[in-house]
């Protein structure tokens, strides 16, 4: 085993206990997608709240830590944090075989990763909105046949019928274009961020035909979305989570009047305390 190799191994390891994933096969995916073929060459820069500091070495060991590497840096746009995303694939259950769309795909690491999860019988369709990103995303994720890229806005395409649909920018509010593509038992995984300060990773997970579950996986703040937010709602979210009891959502309610269970109201949506509704309800 190379130097490389045992580091990402441990990386993987590490990342995955920080992220506490119960799913073992996704320190073996963590172990196995080389992070260093979609960062460009070396050296990189790392991100800190207050800038970024290069690595001064273009030695690929050094990007195995939890560590948010700059892609754009111009425009803040990074490789996401290991640790949060290895805590929100296991938050996914993907299982072999499904159909995963990915928006926000930067240059494909954390695609790749959700293409080694559902496997050659599944299907990865990721968009990335900004051209040169998603260029490379395409070429350093042409060695898989079961993924396509698509320059294109996430927010705005009408998205394949998904079992995962995994949002990496973050956005005020669920698109009712992502609820809609949800398959039975699908899942969405989006950063549901205010305008400033600390936002969460929300999952929403279809559990009958107009009823979902909604959970927040881990605190989280992302770039934006391009067209999934809105300022008056991402206002309102900064009061939210700043009373940090978004622990007790339960449930995504659409389209129904908000009653005492809510703990965000939304413009056509709102979250409840309130286990998801029954079919029968
Ligand atoms: C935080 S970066 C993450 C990139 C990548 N997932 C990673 O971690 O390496 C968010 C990405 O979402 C993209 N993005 C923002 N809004 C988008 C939209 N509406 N549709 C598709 N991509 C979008 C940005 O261009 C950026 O590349």
């Amino acid at each position: 085993m190379t130097n490389v190799e045992a580091l990402r191994a441990f990386y993987a390891r590490y990342i995955t206990a920080k992220g506490a994933c119960r799913d073992p096969r996704i320190e073996d995916a963590f172990a196995m997608v080389e992070r260093e073929k979609y960062l460009g060459p070396g050296p990189w820069n790392a991100y800190t709240l207050t800038g970024y500091v290069s690595t001064d070495t273009s030695d690929p060991a050094v990007l195995y830590q939890d560590i948010l590497i700059g892609l754009k840096t111009d425009q803040g746009i990074n490789n996401g944090e290991p640790s949060l995303h290895a805590r929100c694939l296991d938050a996914a259950a993907i299982s072999p075989g499904e159909t995963i769309t990915h928006i926000g795909s930067g240059t494909g690491y954390y695609t790749a990763l959700l293409a080694l999860l559902t496997g050659e019988a599944g299907r990865v369709t990721a968009y990335e909105i900004n051209p040169g990103l998603g260029a490379h995303a395409t070429s350093n994720l042409a060695h898989l046949a079961h993924v396509r890229v698509l320059d294109e806005s996430g927010a705005d395409a009408v998205l394949p019928r998904s079992d995962l649909i995994y949002v990496s920018a973050g956005a005020t509010h669920p698109l009712n274009g992502w609820i809609e593509a949800l398959n039975e038992s699908g899942r969405l995984i989006f950063p549901l961020t205010p305008n400033r300060g600390l936002g969460g990773m929300l999952l929403v997970t279809r559990v009958a035909a107009d009823s979902y579950a909604a959970k927040f996986i881990c605190p989280a703040t992302f770039i934006e979305c391009i067209g999934a937010r809105d300022d008056a709602t991402g206002e309102s979210l900064v009061n939210a989570f700043e009373s940090n009891t978004h622990d007790a959502v339960k449930s995504l309610r659409r389209k129904t009047p908000a009653d005492q269970s809510a703990w965000f109201v939304g413009d056509d949506w709102w979250l409840s305390t309130s286990e998801p509704l029954d079919a029968a309800d």
